[in-house]
């Protein structure tokens, strides 16, 4: 029986600290479906279409990665896709407890499904998609923590604000 993961999330955007919990669901897994929630967010930066492209191009030489959408209950999906198995990664304990809930939760929705932590590269500990667009939208560097693709997106859509800005001047 083929092994099947899903790796859920928002993707708002996609990190490298994504890519390299997907990359190592890749290589445990003989597919990894990288699902996309429709609606998590209720104004997302990048379109749902744009956040599918992007993964599709990043992981299009990686024929066992598939980027996919999905809405509504988590399980369901994975039950649906006939997967095994939800990946999560874990960046630090604060991650915890949230993760904890979720996976508790999901094995009592569906008790045939397991969830898998993994722990991505040490580099990539402190990155959220949250903080990647905080710190861009204030002039902050962004390179080596994202893939090039949404360096270059991040540059199209948002203006950065100059240093200083929003400071009164006497
Ligand atoms: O990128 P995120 O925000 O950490 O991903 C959270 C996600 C998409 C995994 C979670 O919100 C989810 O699974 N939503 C689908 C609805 C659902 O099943 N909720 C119950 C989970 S216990």
């Amino acid at each position: 029986m083929a092994r099947l993961a899903v790796y859920p999330g928002s993707f708002d955007p996609l990190t490298n600290g994504h890519v390299d919990i997907i990359s190592r669901g890749a290589r445990l897994f003989d597919r990894i479906i990288v699902a996309m929630l429709v609606n998590a967010e209720k104004q997302p930066l990048f379109t749902m279409a744009e956040r599918v492209a992007i993964a599709r191009e990043v992981f299009r030489d990686q024929p066992n990665v598939e980027v996919d959408t999905f809405d509504g209950l988590l399980v369901d999906y994975v039950a649906r896709r006939r997967a095994q198995v939800i990946v999560r990664g874990l960046r630090a304990v604060s991650d915890f407890e949230f993760e904890f809930q979720m996976a508790l939760m999901n094995q009592r929705l569906n008790a045939t499904i397991e969830t898998v932590f993994m722990m991505p590269a040490e580099q990539y500990t402190y990155i959220s998609s949250r903080l990647i667009k905080e710190v861009f939208s204030l002039g902050g560097r962004v390179h080596g923590l994202v893939p090039d693709m949404v360096e270059a997106r991040l540059r199209e859509k948002v203006t950065p604000q100059p240093i200083g800005a929003g400071k009164k001047s006497k």
